[in-house]
Formats: structure tokens, sequence, C-alpha cells
């Protein structure tokens, strides 16, 4: 079940106190969260707590159900069963209010661009909040390396320069949590350079940043933690250098060694 969008008369608020003595420092608190499709459970995680400030890579095979937990915690989905709390608060059943949704914003792995110019694509969510400042666009801008296309046609982009600019888009509303879905699978090694130098900027900035990615070695360059996900079970999470030096499960050592066929 999708749950209701933002600015629906459905979003009814849902955040409630979350027990004293909670982890004061996660941005999100994973407890026995499951969620289905046609009667299929595609994921299934007990414990997961993603750290406030931090970037966690999101590690898995193919339909390991990372895509589903990015939906989970940009709260275009909600968990069938358990809870997921965001910042202290447990997201109930309508999702979180308009503004706490605003505080979360992914990139995925091929961009949606609205069908105006460059610079129209990143100052959009800005206007959205109200928050309109010229500066702040030509800034997100520089920071892609895509100010001398500010006012090309953003269907005419190439697919780099495209993914750049939803990046630019992402980082422009200063969002508290960035969610990034693969977002330099099919990329070149220069348009992945500069996607990965502007999230080792926003990871020493205190957003909090959760990566989709198959590449272990982009992992290893700019996640804090790592989180690998099978078959929609959580198989380890913990810091990224003892995931990739020492991996304790099984699963983990063939995936970090390359040995799990998928
Ligand atoms: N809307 C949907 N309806 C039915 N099944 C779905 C839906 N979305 C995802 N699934 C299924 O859930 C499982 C997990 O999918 P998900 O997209 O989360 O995997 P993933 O780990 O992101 O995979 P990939 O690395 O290929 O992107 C898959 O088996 C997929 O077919
Ligand atoms: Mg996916």
């Amino acid at each position: 079940m999708r749950a209701a969008l933002p600015g629906s008369p459905h979003n009814a608020c849902t955040l409630m106190p979350m027990p004293k003595g909670t982890l004061a420092m996660s941005t999100y608190l994973i407890h026995q969260i499951s969620k289905s499709y046609r009667g299929r459970t595609v994921l299934a995680v007990e414990e997961l707590a993603i750290a406030a400030g931090r970037c966690l890579a999101l590690l898995g095979p193919s339909g390991a159900g990372k895509s589903t937990l990015l939906r989970l915690l940009n709260f275009l989905e909600v968990p069938e069963q358990g809870q997921l709390s965001y910042a202290g608060q447990i997201i109930a059943a309508g999702g979180p209010p308009l503004d706490v949704r605003r505080e979360v914003t992914t990139v995925f792995q091929r961009p949606l661009l609205l069908d105006t110019s460059v610079w129209g694509n990143v100052a959009y969510g800005l206007r959205l909040r109200r928050r309109y400042a010229h500066t702040a666009v030509a800034s997100a801008l520089e920071q892609v390396g895509m100010s001398h296309l500010a006012h090309a046609a953003a269907r005419t982009l190439s697919g780099g320069e495209a993914q750049r600019v939803a990046l630019a888009r992402a980082v422009v509303i200063q969002p508290r949590v960035l969610l990034l879905d693969e977002p330099t699978a099919n990329l070149d090694p220069a348009n992945v350079a500069v996607i990965e130098a502007v999230v080792q900027t926003l990871r020493t900035s205190g957003t909090t940043i959760v990566i989709v990615t198959h590449n272990l070695f982009q992992a290893q360059r700019l996640a804090d933690d790592v989180a690998l996900l099978i078959d929609g079970q959580l198989i380890e999470s913990g810091p990224s250098a003892e995931f990739f030096r020492r991996p304790r499960d099984g699963r983990s050592q063939a995936f970090v060694a390359g040995r799990m066929i998928y």
C-alpha cells in the first residue's frame, strides 16, 4: 500500500514520541519491519540504526530489497509491520507531515527531471519551500559542474549531466537526509568523480546519507557504515572499515570477496 502523497488530505499526522533512552544519535531506527508485494515478503529487517550525520552504504545483490528499504526511508511507502522511527519519532501508518517529508530527499538511478531548464529544475525545490535564492541555485550548479548549462533544456542533457542536475536539485535544499539509489550506475569516471566529490562534501557537513551501490570500491570510498541485505534480510551491518576488512558472516565474506554470484 502506498503512503498518502505529500500534501494529501489523508496525510494526517502521525508522529509519536519515542520511549526515553532510545538512541538519540540515530536519524532512523528500524525495528522488525517488513514489506511485501502481492503476498511475497521482500524485506524483513529486525534491527537497523542509521546514524545521524554519517554515510551508510546499502549493499546487496539485485532484488535484495535495497530500493524497497529506501522507499520506506523516504516515506513513499510504509512498512506493514514493525516500527520505523525518524529523528526520534515513530512514524505511524499515514506517514509523517509534509515538513518532515521534505527533510528527506532522494536521487534515483534514472533521474526524472522536469521539462524545463536546468536552472528551473534546481530552483524548483526551493520555490516549493518558499526559500528561492539565486545564489543557492548558482552555487549548487557550480558544485556539480553544471553552471555552463544552467539555461539548457533539461531534456537535452546526457545521462551523466542529468544525474548531476538531479544531485544539485537535491543538495540545494540542504536536506537533513540524502538517499541515493545507485546514483552513478552506468556513468563514466568523470561524472562518477563529480558525484562522489559532492557526496564527500555533504558527508562532512552533517547530512545523513544512505547510498545504494553495487560498487564495493565506491562504498569503501564514501561510506562510514555498511549494511548488507540479501533476500530482504539484513545479514550484517557496522563500520565500513571493519565490514570490508573482517566481515563476520560467511555470506558477507563471500560478497566482499566477489564470490557471490548474482
Ligand atoms: N512495486 C512492486 N511490486 C511488486 N514487486 C516489487 C515491487 N517493487 C519491488 N518488488 C520486488 O521486491 C524485490 C526487491 O526489489 P528492490 O527493487 O528493492 O531490489 P534491489 O535490491 O533494489 O535490486 P536492484 O539491485 O536490482 O535494484 C524484488 O524481487 C522486486 O521484484
Ligand atoms: Mg534497486
